[in-house]
């Protein structure tokens, strides 16, 4: 059989007096009226309520909780383990358009019956205007399990060429044997479910622990998985604490791989975690992390000022600039930057309006939480104290939500703290190169950072732009060319960067499939 033909959701428009935004408005009252939700465990579809509660503020007015969550606790953790081991012989023996059709119709429902509420949930729960959860949520969920099982009919249409007369060789795509951990980030609820959606359709079982700072639209998107037909413990919702929750599945013996999305930090220390476990796992255990960035616009002096100012502006700002793949240094040549780049910037970026992110007309909402706010607040500060020169921006205020002024810094050193970290906020760092000096750069670029994630060149002189694509070959795993270096589309541009920013897996391609099947030969004489 062939699947349907797969294409991206088509984005809605939601112009005021549309029957969209209409919907979506009547989505995000009715959850504003409704919350506090109480959200439980969800282990092998049944509610779990530990007792042991935590809480998801509203990051645009703190004071408020969109839910209070049931945090797992090690017995918890255990059933869910359990559930999920005992349900995956049948899961990974379905025919393989069962599995196809559950996540096709999980899309459908994404994208259709509970497209305003996801949104609504990703909006106040996660500070996205309306445009960001529509491609987070609605749109780029949709995708990731549309084109899915498109891949993965690709992948299990790999089979050898060759056959010896009498004989037939095949190759059978295995899920692993084990379950995988999916550990899921705040910032898109599409990568929630992908991190899971991606090892369930070749036939795995996951026990996802999703962000603290996430957990409602997670949790709706768990319910769709169950209403689409997701057997109850294949995919297990155990929201709590990494000490409880990582660390009890990474001891145990049929721990098979980790998916996960978050910060280098805490990846690194789950590599670690995991290599020190090796001796009780029945298998290797496969390890795929997407991380962090520390992205780069190159501004090359041939380059269209309108465009890379409003690109670097979308790269920058959008969704306050949490967005692993947001711009956070900029190179800017210095013709360019007295030619028109510097003053149109200031001039566009003075019009941007932050503030709560129902309200359609702020560009920006908050970011995530207190420690998101301070951390962002403390770079700001450092560069100042670097002799970096504030030019829009650096405020922020805290007292109802967490708000941050987008902010431009610019500085003499192409090497001072806030070129080099990664700040995750609406923070970027300028710095401006002599025109003569574009090699030079080039090298500057590649060795400032030990991120590789996304990068954009802006140049209509073609030789810059190949110039720049081979010196920076291994600075970015996904490049533009006059395109901000946000906004990769699942099954047009694959997503993901090597050095520290992830094992480069490629979320929205076949690739990641390879990485959560072990394949078996099989060779029959007839
Ligand atoms: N895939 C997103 C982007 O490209 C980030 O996760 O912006």
């Amino acid at each position: 059989f062939t699947v349907p033909a797969v294409d991206n959701e088509p984005m809605r428009p939601y112009g005021p007096g549309s029957a969209e935004r209409a919907g979506l408005e009547a989505a995000i009252k009715q959850m504003q009226a409704d919350l506090p939700f109480e959200v439980p465990c969800i282990i092998n579809g049944k509610p779990v309520k530990t007792g042991k509660l935590a809480s998801q503020p509203l990051p645009h007015d703190h004071a408020r909780n969109l839910c209070t969550y049931h945090e797992a606790d090690s017995a918890t953790v255990t059933q869910a383990i359990d559930g999920a081991l005992s349900a995956k012989a049948e899961w990974e023996s379905l025919p393989w358009n069962d599995r196809a059709a559950i996540f096709l119709k999980a899309a459908d429902l994404v994208s259709g019956k509970y497209r305003y509420k996801l949104m609504a949930a990703t909006m106040l729960g996660q500070g996205k205007n309306a445009w960001q959860a529509e491609i987070d949520a609605a749109a780029e969920l949709a995708d990731f399990l549309r084109f899915g099982v498109k891949f993965v009919q690709d992948l299990y249409a790999q089979q050898p060429t060759k056959n010896s007369p009498g004989a037939w060789n095949r190759v059978e795509y295995r899920a692993l044997e084990g379950f995988v951990l999916a550990i899921s980030p705040f910032n898109f609820t599409a990568i929630g479910g992908n991190l899971n959606a991606t090892p369930a359709l070749v036939g795995n079982v996951t026990i996802w622990k999703p962000s603290p700072m996430a957990v409602y639209a997670n949790y709706i998107t768990h319910q769709i998985f169950l209403e689409a037909g997701v057997p109850p413990s294949v995919i297990q919702f155990v929201p709590g604490p990494p000490e409880i929750v990582a660390q009890q599945a990474l001891k145990h013996p049929s721990f098979a791989a980790l998916h996960f999305t978050g910060s280098t930090f805490v990846f690194k220390q789950l590599w670690k975690d995991i290599a020190s476990n090796l001796e009780v796992y029945k298998s290797y255990p496969k390890i795929v992390g997407e991380t962090g960035g520390k992205n780069f616009h190159l501004i090359h002096e041939s380059a269209d000022i309108r465009n890379a100012v409003l690109q670097s502006i979308r790269g920058a700002f959008e969704y306050q600039g949490q967005k692993c793949s947001a711009l956070s240094r900029l190179y800017v040549s210095s013709s360019v930057w007295s030619g028109g780049f510097k003053e149109m910037l200031l001039s566009e970026i003075s019009k941007i309006k932050v503030g709560a992110p129902d309200d359609w007309s702020n560009y920006m909402g908050p970011v995530i939480g207190r420690p998101a706010f301070e951390k962002i607040m403390s770079y700001i500060e450092k560069a100042k104290q670097a002799g970096g020169d504030i030019l829009i921006g650096g405020t922020g205020d805290d007292s109802k939500g967490y708000f941050v002024q987008p902010t431009v810094i610019e500085t003499k050193d192409p090497r001072s703290v806030t070129m080099v970290e990664e700040i995750f906020g609406p923070v970027i760092t300028i710095y401006v190169f002599d025109d003569a000096q574009y090699d030079e750069t080039l090298k500057l670029i590649d060795s400032t950072s030990q991120y590789a994630l996304t990068g954009a060149i802006f140049a209509t002189q073609r030789s810059a732009l190949l110039k720049a694509t081979n010196a920076l070959r291994n600075a970015a795993g996904n490049v533009y060319y006059n395109e901000k270096c946000t906004g990769a589309v699942v099954g047009q541009q694959p997503f993901g960067g090597g050095r520290a920013s992830g094992t480069n897996d490629k979320a929205g391609s076949i690739s990641i499939f390879y990485r959560f099947v072990s394949p078996r030969s099989i060779k029959e004489n007839f």
